[in-house]
């Protein structure tokens, strides 16, 4: 079968979407599909149209690929594309709706809101320890922490959105579980010596990897239970990741969940592959896999 492998695209997350998409080709090459890269820009519809392709692997991240926006042009070229629909790509992109559905369905979030960008530069729109990140971005671009030491208000980028969320810092360990169809992988912990931010997330030895985490069961229970119910309660499809953070000191009661990615990150060395080698599925079996579960 012929394989459009959606790649690139005009996010901030562009980089780490080709590397995603390069490395699932390459997989499915070997699996002898026809693969053909597709660098998503305006003329994305008229590509596809020419090819016609029997599936779309979609590996863009962030903002037009991850946000319900392709997967609605892909709706309506009625082309089975992979990973989540149109409402939970929407949903997921956007932390904060994210979390109200989240509250919905029972599971943990910290308190957060939306302010306008202008006022979060003038002043603590919320007493510190807080966190202020574009709503409907990945890979921490663009993502503040204001720690307690902190005197004055974020000096945000100019290139900040109007608005943006504005969330409690939680302090405690980075744990993620990746969801494959129904069936909730493992639980990573994730190792930094600091924040784990861009460069932590892709620049080699920027964070290690602990999978499974050294964690009680409970929690890791916890963690597969919380991921699978929110990949649910967001009405995901295919392959969805959910950040947690653990606050140890506080047990079970510590944990809450961060966000659900839709499009987790795809190269071999990211979390969702790693998740699911351990599990003993291989890279090149998740491609096939995650294309096979493609539908509109
Ligand atoms: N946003 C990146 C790609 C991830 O969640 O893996
Ligand atoms: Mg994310």
């Amino acid at each position: 079968p012929t394989v459009a492998v959606l790649l690139g695209g005009p996010s901030a997350e562009r980089e780490v979407s080709l590397s995603s998409g390069r490395a699932c080709a390459a997989a499915l090459r070997e699996r002898d599909f026809n693969v053909i890269e597709v660098d998503a820009g305006p003329d994305l519809c008229a590509v596809l149209g020419d090819i016609n392709p029997d599936y779309v692997l979609n590996c863009l991240h962030g903002r037009w690929g991850e946000d319900g926006c392709v997967q609605g042009l892909l709706e309506w070229m009625g082309l089975p594309y992979s990973h989540s629909g149109v409402l939970a790509s929407a949903l997921a992109m956007d932390k904060q709706r994210c979390k109200e559905v989240f509250r919905a369905a029972g599971l943990p979030v910290v308190q957060s809101l939306i302010a306008a960008a202008g006022d979060v530069r003038t002043r603590h729109v919320m007493e510190p320890p807080y966190v202020v990140k574009p709503n409907n971005e990945g890979s921490s671009v663009g993502v503040y922490l204001i720690g307690e030491e902190n005197n004055g208000p974020p000096q945000l980028d100019a290139d900040m959105p109007d608005f943006v969320m504005v969330e409690q810092f939680v302090p405690g360990r980075e744990l993620t579980t990746t969801v494959l169809g129904q069936r909730a992988l493992s639980v990573t912990d994730i190792l930094t010596t600091g924040w784990y931010d861009y460069d932590a997330k892709y620049k080699a030895g920027g964070s290690t990897h602990v999978v499974p985490a050294e964690v009680p069961t409970e929690i890791f229970e916890l963690c597969l239970d919380y991921a699978l119910r929110a990949h649910n309660a967001l009405g995901c499809r295919g392959v969805s990741r959910t950040d947690f953070r653990w606050d140890e000191s506080r047990g079970a009661e510590g944990l809450i969940l961060l966000e659900t990615n839709t499009q987790p990150g795809m190269t071999p060395t990211s979390l969702a592959p790693e998740q699911a080698l351990a599990c003993g599925i291989s890279f090149g079996e998740l491609c096939a896999w995650m294309v096979e579960d493609a539908s509109c």
